[in-house]
């Protein structure tokens, strides 16, 4: 086994709660709307079934990649994950950018983006393949192929694995965005890898709508999702609604009921 350096995070990685039914996501809504006193958005995005990544961008460069850890430190990942192609070295400049004195770069000189390190399902069926003609233990789901693969002690090795990365949190010092989704659209004109499956809704009703087109839907995927997550896309509602010791108030999981099969008993 590798040993990793470890690293503090500036801001805890914490997890999201879950729902498993509509009335429970309305109750999450309820407590959101109590605690803001005013209209809000809600942002509905999949929920990728991987492992949590936090990438650390310095001057439009990135500088380091902590593994989720106890969520207050993590494992410097970092050379590993500069062998994930869809994850740039360094940021492009959005087309139609003019500098100038006060704004010398479209990027905040530092942040923080969050996300998920995913193994394609492809990608998870010729590894296994490639560990039973090797006498290697398969990998029981994407998932545990993820994090293994992130953990590679060769970090070229990580090259062959097929990995993908969606961000889906950008984190900062006075980020000068209002939303959600704006900060999110800013990452993708920097060539940041975010989900073009995003959706802005006003009523719990379009939530749900989005949420039962994804349970069929995400069959057709080619990657694990294993819910959606709703978040409050305005920034400043967020950060009104804060956190438990363990959970965002601002967001919630929504969990799809795993798949079942039936068996014959002999
Ligand atoms: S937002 C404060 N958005 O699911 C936490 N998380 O079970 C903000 N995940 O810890 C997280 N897809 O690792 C967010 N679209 C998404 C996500 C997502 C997958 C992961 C994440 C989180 C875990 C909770």
């Amino acid at each position: 086994r590798r040993e990793f350096a470890q690293y503090p995070h500036k801001y805890p990685m914490l997890s999201l709660g879950n729902t498993y039914d509509m009335s429970e996501l309305e109750a999450f809504a309820d407590r959101a709307g109590k605690g803001i006193g005013n209209s809000f958005t809600f942002s509905c995005e999949l929920k990728f079934d991987g492992t949590a990544i936090c990438l650390t961008y310095r001057n439009g460069r990135l500088h380091r990649a902590l593994t989720r850890g106890d969520g207050t430190v993590g494992d410097d990942v970092t050379e590993n994950v500069r062998n994930i192609s869809n994850i740039p070295q360094s940021l492009k400049v959005p087309a139609g950018f003019v500098p100038a004195p006060a704004i010398p770069s479209p990027w905040p000189e530092e942040f923080e983006i969050r996300g998920e390190i995913y193994m394609p399902w492809a990608a998870f069926e010729r590894l296994n393949i490639e560990r039973e003609r090797d006498e290697e233990q398969p990998f029981a789901n994407p998932r545990n192929a993820a994090s293994g693969s992130l953990k590679l002690i060769d970090s070229r090795m990580v090259a062959n694995r097929g990995l993908e990365c969606t961000l889906y949190h950008m984190l900062g010092e006075d980020l000068p965005y209002e939303t959600h989704a704006q900060a999110l659209d800013a990452a993708a004109s920097w060539g940041l890898p975010v989900s073009e499956h995003r959706r802005i809704f006003n009523t719990t009703e379009e939530v749900e709508e989005y949420i039962n087109y994804w349970d069929t839907e995400r069959k057709n995927l080619p990657f694990a999702t294993d819910g959606i997550v709703v978040k409050v896309n305005e920034l400043p509602y967020q950060e009104e609604l804060g956190y438990t010791a363990k959970f965002p108030r601002w967001a919630v999981a929504y969990k799809f009921k795993a798949e079942q099969a039936l068996t014959k008993l002999l």
